[in-house]
């Protein structure tokens, strides 16, 4: 695969070489200004807002291009109607459906978030998307959020660190990646409205820093504007998150798009920060089909405001300016590359990020791996085994060219074994925004799937969530911790008939788990894309080496999570405001401070080796700002099997002046080490990373002194701490 994805590469930096040859910024704003001069009042602003779903016009008089925009992080979403949300049914528009972020996210693999981004780039620019809606960055705060599987989960570092490899391949296409949803979008419920209420510090240490990195590291061209509020505007059209933050502090050049309905006011849309408006309906609906788009709140009315001197043009100005400049970096740069889809590289990607970011949460008495070549008999139990996952979801749902169920993988690489499939429970059909309960009966099912069980060798139990409303999707929270659909009773009756078995759990949050002491094996899997199926056969028959860890803590009950130990005021709210009581505490964070252990930790994962970190060492003892902290160590493989570890490198300051986590992740390398072998690993941390936020000042802070650095391969499992000074 390296091969051709480099030649990839190649093509891609050769096609852009003229693009990167491009003349200097101060001539292409004198391009954008020359163009500007030649548009009409009406012309700018009907570049301010949609023409149809998912498309701006240009200008056909001058050879300016529409800009046409899709869905979403994990693929290039079906064609969608000119002007309304149903599916156009074109017969060229299915793609490779890559994994989930939260996925890419446990890979915790930089290298790899670049090769996916290339690959969803390429698919975007072949489908002529200028703008390909991802990816979402939202911290995850409560594990009812809806839409955590699309992003990068609960670390502000591990998000900032992957989603700018992400942004770089995707925009290497010439195709604009739109980070978002910003900010502060950490729950489906109420999300077009509720107002959240949060501290500066937690803002600025937890909330922004994934969206920072994607504009100063990733240089993103556009980025999305979340529904909600924040402190009482809009987040589409937010004074300070627009234009102090985003586009004053963090010199953001690019443009600025609603959510799909997130405008509000024209007065406010035309002067807080907001370019583009898109998915908006005359009377406030997002309905479209009879709104013509002249009555957007940047239409009609934003011209009528400027005609009567109420807003100055230089207004609309500086938005098409923005514009021009995402065109010029997208549909008009004629050196762009041509994009490709539904080819084996992409397959191949899909597949390794699959199988690297797979996290083995336990593994009692080697449960896994199975040996392939084994003649036994498998149960595969669990409607998760055959459920298409690439459907559903909300406006992340993919028309993948194909997708290989978890059954149809196992049954490509157990060739020697006899596979019995029994469904064992029922969800109900794919329906977006209500429950459609199964037609089927649940008790047969269940009876059915512990004769299987009783019948057979090994059990394997495929359950989770499914991307259906409530079940990790779009447009609404979880309604409760539990796994759904009656899968404790049945795994319980599934253990009683025969307890030689594993779980693998397909969803995008944590779930409770009563029966946790009574499985020997269990996998985190997520929403795995078109070779789901592949990647689970890999990792569950040990051709590859599980190497995932948790992007996000799974507590033992909800109300071990900050968001929920605070109350209904936390989350969800009451429908009007929402107050993030915890404040930077999120996650490990809480878990540290509160000493409530997690049921699995933030950065946990197993291998099938085994591996022993040693050594550990700062470069030397005392730093000064400006400085790089070189956290060493060794890591040996001291088990049966090649695989790959995770050093994770945390910093923490117990005699801080302020109340701080214990630790915080402040650099990550992952390392293959093949078995009986031992590599040094070498991670450079920012003395500034340090730094808190400090509400006095309005700024960072970095405060002298002792700090800890811990060294682990997870968040709970620290094996050398060490002392260094700042001065
Ligand atoms: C949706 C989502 C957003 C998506 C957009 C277009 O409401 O919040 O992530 O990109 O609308 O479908």
């Amino acid at each position: 695969m390296r091969r051709s994805f480099v030649v990839a590469i190649l093509i891609l930096i050769a096609g852009m070489k003229g693009a990167e040859a491009q003349p200097l910024q101060k001539s292409l704003d004198a391009k954008i200004d020359s163009i500007l001069s030649l548009l009409t009042l009406e012309e700018k602003v009907a570049m301010c807002h949609a023409q149809s779903k998912f498309s701006t016009p240009g200008v056909p008089r001058l050879g300016i291009p529409e800009i046409w925009m899709s869905d979403g992080p994990h693929g290039v979403r079906g064609e969608i109607n000119w002007d309304n949300w149903g599916y156009a049914g074109w017969t060229n528009d299915s793609i490779t459906a890559f994994p989930a972020l939260t996925c890419l996210a446990a890979t915790f693999n930089p290298e790899l978030s670049f090769q996916y981004g290339v690959s969803v780039g390429e698919e975007a620019r072949y489908r002529n998307k200028d703008v390909l809606l991802g990816p979402g960055v939202n911290i995850y705060r409560t594990p009812l959020n809806g839409r955590n599987f699309e992003y990068m989960g609960e670390d502000p570092h591990l998000a900032s660190v992957l989603v700018v490899p992400y942004i770089k391949g995707v925009q290497l296409n010439g195709v604009a990646a739109c980070v978002k949803h910003y900010v502060l979008n950490n729950q489906e419920l109420w999300r077009d409205h509720i107002n959240v209420e949060v501290s500066d510090r937690a803002l600025y240490e937890i909330y922004l820093p994934a969206f920072k990195a994607a504009v100063e590291e990733g240089g993103v061209w556009s980025v999305m504007g979340a529904y909600n509020q924040f402190r009482g505007q809009h987040c589409c059209h937010n004074e300070l998150l627009l234009n102090k933050i985003l586009k004053t502090d963090w010199d953001f050049d690019g443009v600025v798009i609603t959510d799909w309905g997130g405008a509000h006011d024209t007065r406010e849309a035309a002067l807080y920060g907001l370019d583009m408006e898109m998915g908006t309906g005359t009377d406030g609906l997002t309905t479209s089909t009879e709104n013509a788009y002249d009555y957007y709140y940047l239409a009609r009315p934003f011209l009528k405001m400027i005609k009567s001197g109420e807003i100055e043009e230089a207004v609309v100005d500086d938005k098409v300016r923005r514009i021009l400049r995402l065109m010029f970096r997208t549909n008009m740069n004629p050196n762009r590359p041509m994009g490709r889809m539904n080819n084996k590289e992409h397959l191949k990607v899909a597949r390794t990020v699959a199988g690297e970011g797979i996290v083995l949460l336990k593994n009692e008495g080697r449960f896994f791996p199975i040996g392939p070549n084994r003649e036994i008999t498998i149960a595969v139990i669990g409607e998760n085994a055959t459920r298409a996952m690439t459907v559903g979801g909300g406006s992340s749902e993919l028309k993948a060219r194909n997708e290989i169920s978890p059954l149809e993988g196992l049954q490509a690489r157990f060739q020697h074994a006899r596979i019995i499939y029994s469904m064992g429970y029922a969800s109900g059909p794919p329906q977006y925004g209500r429950v459609v309960p199964s037609a089927l009966d649940a008790d047969s099912l269940r009876s059915a799937a512990v004769a299987a069980a009783a019948r057979a060798d090994v059990v394997l139990f495929f359950g989770g969530l499914n991307k259906n409303h409530h079940q990790d999707c779009e447009g609404g929270d979880r309604q409760d911790f539990g796994l759904p659909f009656g899968q404790d009773e049945l795994l319980e009756q599934l253990i009683q008939a025969n307890d030689n078995l594993g779980v693998i759990l397909i969803s995008g949050n944590a779930v409770e788990m009563p029966w946790v002491d009574r499985v020997k094996g269990l996998m985190q899997a997520w929403y795995l894309g078109s070779e789901a199926g592949n990647a689970l056969a890999d990792v569950i028959s040990g051709d590859v080496n599980p190497s995932g860890k948790l992007p996000f803590s799974f507590p033992v009950r909800l109300e071990d999570n900050a968001a929920h130990h605070y109350g209904k005021l936390s989350y969800p709210g009451d429908s009007v405001n929402q107050y993030y009581q915890e404040g930077i505490f999120v996650g490990y964070r809480w878990h540290d401070i509160r000493e409530i252990r997690p049921l699995f930790a933030f950065g946990h994962g197993l291998s099938y080796t085994t591996f022993e970190l040693s050594g550990a060492k700062t470069n030397k003892q005392s730093y000064t700002a400006g400085e790089a902290i070189l956290v060493s160590c060794q890591v040996a493989n001291t088990g049966d099997a090649d695989g790959a570890e995770v050093v994770q490198v945390y910093a923490g300051k117990p005699d801080s002046k302020v109340e701080r986590p214990v630790k915080e992740l402040k650099g990550f390398r992952k390392v293959q080490v093949e078995k009986g072998g031992r590599r040094s690993v070498e991670i450079s941390i920012d003395v500034e990373g340090l730094a808190f936020y400090d509400e006095s000042i309005a700024g960072w802070n970095l405060e002298k002194g002792t700090y800890i650095i811990y060294i682990g391969n997870a968040s709970d499992n620290i094996f050398q701490q060490l002392e260094i000074v700042i001065q």
